[in-house]
């Protein structure tokens, strides 16, 4: 990497009594870049995201902002961060531009940045409106407006898009695409949506359980596996006994017994048809909807932790 990192996580673990919600993490991001921490329910993102912004202090490891640990440098560092959490209460009494006054006071700024963030997010003409009557996307865009007040240099979103309907998304991710350009700004970015991580990111975390399970761009995550692709196919009864894991193009199968789906990762899709028709029995292993494809990054969550990132 050509650059120093501007955030270094060094065997970070944070664990809760039984859980392992952090279980070691190492991480080194450096300036400019867009990272996506993906992962499902309770996979330690927030946990991670919590202790980068000095909300949580780690059991163990260290975490660096730009050379420096919180302990001794909470001015700094809170001039220099921008902070969405994964849920924002306003005051209900507040109008738009009221409540974006009150953050740009407790900052020391002036009234001009209040326009300014009004536009970024695009809720001018939300500037009279009670937060309590905005709508869900409104509402993350005036918490993003809140995380720019200071001009942040990193800006960490926790889940910034999560419950909005594709067209709210599309108009967080715009506003996303424009800080982007500028390109002194470091974000990390939790999500469970896969395509807003790699629409947005440079680089992809996959978490589980605590732990990093995979990282890298999109390309790199998906070219690891380069040679996998994917057969899927709704079956009747027990996939196991179709014993398709002694031909050589069997890689990996999952199985989903509610949708009696079965997920196959193969070397080569065109090799592998022909065996697989030939095991399906019709009285005991009825195929339908047949499917083939290249691995996508769904694929790739499934075959890291044998289950899918959003059901
Ligand atoms: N303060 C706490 N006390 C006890 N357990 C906690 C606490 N905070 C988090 N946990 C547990 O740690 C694990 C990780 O939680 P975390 O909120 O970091 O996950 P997440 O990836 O952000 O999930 P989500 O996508 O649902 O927001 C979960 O099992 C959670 O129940
Ligand atoms: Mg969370």
């Amino acid at each position: 990497m050509d650059k120093d990192p501007v955030i270094q996580i060094t065997g970070v673990r944070k664990y809760f009594r039984d859980v392992k919600a952090v279980d070691g993490i190492d991480l080194s991001i450096p300036q400019g870049e867009f990272l996506a921490l993906l992962g499902p329910n309770g996979a330690g993102k927030t946990t991670l995201v919590e202790m980068i912004e000095g909300l949580q202090k780690p059991d163990t490891g260290e975490i660096l902002i730009m050379n420096r640990h919180w302990k001794g440098n909470e001015h700094f560092l809170r001039r220099i961060l921008g902070i969405s959490l994964q849920e924002t209460r306003f005051i209900d009494k507040l109008t738009t531009s009221e409540t974006l006054r009150l953050f740009a006071s407790f900052y020391g700024i002036g009234e001009g940045r209040i326009e300014e963030i009004l536009e970024l997010v695009r809720l001018q003409d939300k500037r009279k409106a009670y937060t309590v009557n905005l709508s869900g996307g409104q509402r993350q865009r005036l918490a993003l407006g809140i995380a720019l007040m200071n001009s942040p240099s990193i800006l960490l979103l926790d889940e910034p898009t999560s419950g909005l309907d594709p067209n709210g998304r599309r108009e967080i991710w715009d506003i996303l695409l424009d800080l982007k350009k500028n390109e002194h700004t470091t974000m990390i970015l939790t999500t469970h949506y896969m395509e807003e991580a790699s629409f947005l990111c440079d680089r992809i975390v996959i978490m589980d359980k605590g732990k990093i399970l995979a990282l890298g761009t999109l390309e790199e995550l998906l070219t690891v596996n380069q040679s996998d692709e994917i057969i899927e196919f709704i079956v009747d009864g027990d996939p196991e006994t179709l014993n398709l894991n002694n031909y050589p193009w069997f890689k990996k199968l999952n199985w989903d017994p509610y949708r009696k789906k079965v997920t196959l990762l193969v070397t080569e899709i065109l090799q592998a048809l022909p065996d697989i028709l030939d095991r399906a029995d019709p009285d005991n292993h009825k195929i339908i909807g047949l499917e083939c494809r290249k691995m996508t990054l769904d694929d790739l969550f499934v075959s890291l932790t044998g289950r899918r990132l959003t059901d």
